[in-house]
């Protein structure tokens, strides 16, 4: 680990107690990489899950990681060592909160009852010179206004008998392991000693630098970098709209637009899924809503896109009666096995709900997935193969096959990679009268 020379931690002297135990609360996508990694690297952990049948499957070596990298850690020596997962805290030196923060599905308010009810559970344990450190994305003010009364309320003063942290996390599924140890991290800390003391729990494996901050500045960091993100991917789709509209393939204007050195547009899609895109710019929209006109609207051009998606199918298969569709990918992005918010999962809900005959598959996603193509498409007999998400493997697999599909007439539609589908047929143009004599 190296400490950026700009920090603003890291130049004071005063000494910090080590970190022996770590409690991980939450042992989900984020905290069970940390649990694993810190375990693996000889410190004591314990992994608390409210959730029994996860707890039992770390305990008993029956989990299954879907990256090998992640596997190999949990099957290691050190981790059969140095880890014990639970379903409730016991005593440490510090306290990983990684728990979910959801959105409520119609007013998207944040919900930070896990939060609340994580902090609450490690009250009992908490000990003077313990540090909180907070993983989970949490809206602005939430270490200020939630978790600093929850700790003043039980006897404890923030800076003075426990140190209070929020580095969130900035993995991405499907490549945790590589991103947990290289990713650069951001630290706020309620003070200079507890930034410095949680960027002591990241020492034993990260390779990346780390930058010091407040709580707030930490805190909005995050929701920054995925508001970011959403907007640059609605702008995309927005783009693509516009190209359907005019009759022209957006993606190859992106292509030639990216030439600019200085732009940088994103793909546009099917929509945005995941567990913090089409989450975090609402917790934004919740603390300052006067300010959010661009965000919101970004957001509702992303939820849209899956509509427009099934839209667009359903004008390429008007033709057929009733076409039996095999959808390939289900993920929320390519390369990646993370189902949730998944865009593809709700176009084929949208089709299916149409009375349209769907069969869905992932080639990553064990819930719906297979080996091998060419058996998948003879098992299914599809009159139209429809490619949602463009896993680099599933959209090689399909480039092999596509001649030979299509040669059967089986229809190959494959979003992202390319359109699809025609643009929407544009109303015919009046001639121009010939001129007068
Ligand atoms: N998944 C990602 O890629 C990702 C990336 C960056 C940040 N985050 C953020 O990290 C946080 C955690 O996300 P996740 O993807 O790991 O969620 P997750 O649902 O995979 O895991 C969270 C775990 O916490 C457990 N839990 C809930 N309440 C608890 C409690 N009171 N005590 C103990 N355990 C409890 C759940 O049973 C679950 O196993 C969220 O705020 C999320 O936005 C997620």
């Amino acid at each position: 680990m190296t400490s950026s020379s700009d920090a603003v931690g890291g130049t004071e002297a005063g000494r910090l107690d080590p970190i022996d135990e770590v409690v991980v609360v939450g042992t989900g996508f984020v905290g069970l990489p940390l649990a694993l990694l810190l375990a693996e690297r000889g410190k004591r952990v314990v992994g608390v899950d409210i959730d029994e049948n996860l707890v039992d499957a770390i305990n008993d070596g029956t989990l299954n990681l879907d990256e090998d990298r992640l596997q190999a850690l949990l099957d290691s020596e050190g981790v059969n060592e140095n880890l014990v997962a639970r379903t409730t805290p016991t005593d440490g030196d510090a306290f990983v909160i990684s728990v979910p923060t959801p959105l409520a599905e119609k007013t998207k308010s944040p919900q930070l009852a896990h939060v609340e009810g994580a902090v609450e559970s490690i009250l009992p344990h908490l000990e003077a010179g313990d540090l909180i450190n907070v993983e989970s994305t949490i809206p602005p003010l939430t270490c200020e206004q939630v978790i600093v009364p929850l700790l003043e309320d039980a006897g404890f003063a923030v800076g003075e008998d426990v140190q209070l942290a929020h580095s969130p996390e900035r993995i991405l599924p499907g490549n945790v392991f590589e991103e947990i140890v290289n990713n650069d991290r951001v630290i706020g800390g309620a003070d200079d000693a507890s930034r410095r003391r949680a960027a002591m729990i990241y020492e034993p494996f990260l390779e990346g630098e780390i930058y010091y901050t407040d709580l707030l500045s930490a805190e909005l960091c995050k929701l920054l970098e995925n508001t970011y993100r959403d907007i640059n991917i609605a702008i995309a789709n927005e783009f693509a709209l516009i190209g359907d509209a005019l009759g022209v393939d957006m993606n190859d204007v992106i292509d030639l637009a990216n030439h600019h050195p200085r732009v940088d547009i994103l793909t546009p899609g099917i929509g945005v899924g995941g567990h913090c895109l089409p989450v975090d710019p609402w917790f934004l929209n919740e603390a300052t809503p006067e300010y959010t006109d661009l965000i919101t609207t970004a957001r509702r051009i992303n939820e849209r896109m899956p509509e427009v998606t099934a839209g667009k199918v359903r004008r390429a298969v008007a033709d057929l009666s009733d076409p039996r569709i095999l959808a390939l990918g289900a993920t929320y992005k390519p390369d990646t096995y993370d189902l949730r918010n998944s865009a593809a999962v709700t176009v084929v809900e949208d089709l299916d709900a149409d009375g349209y005959d769907v069969v869905h598959y992932d080639r990553y996603a064990d819930e719906v997935g297979y080996d091998d193509l060419a058996a998948l498409i003879d098992r299914e007999s599809p009159d139209v193969v429809l490619q949602l998400v463009p896993h680099g493997e599933s959209v090689a697999e399909l480039d092999e096959l596509r001649p030979s599909l299509e040669s059967e007439g089986i229809r190959v539609l494959q979003f992202g990679t390319g359109n699809p589908v025609d643009p929407e047929p544009q109303p015919e143009l009046e001639p121009e009268p010939e001129p007068s004599p």
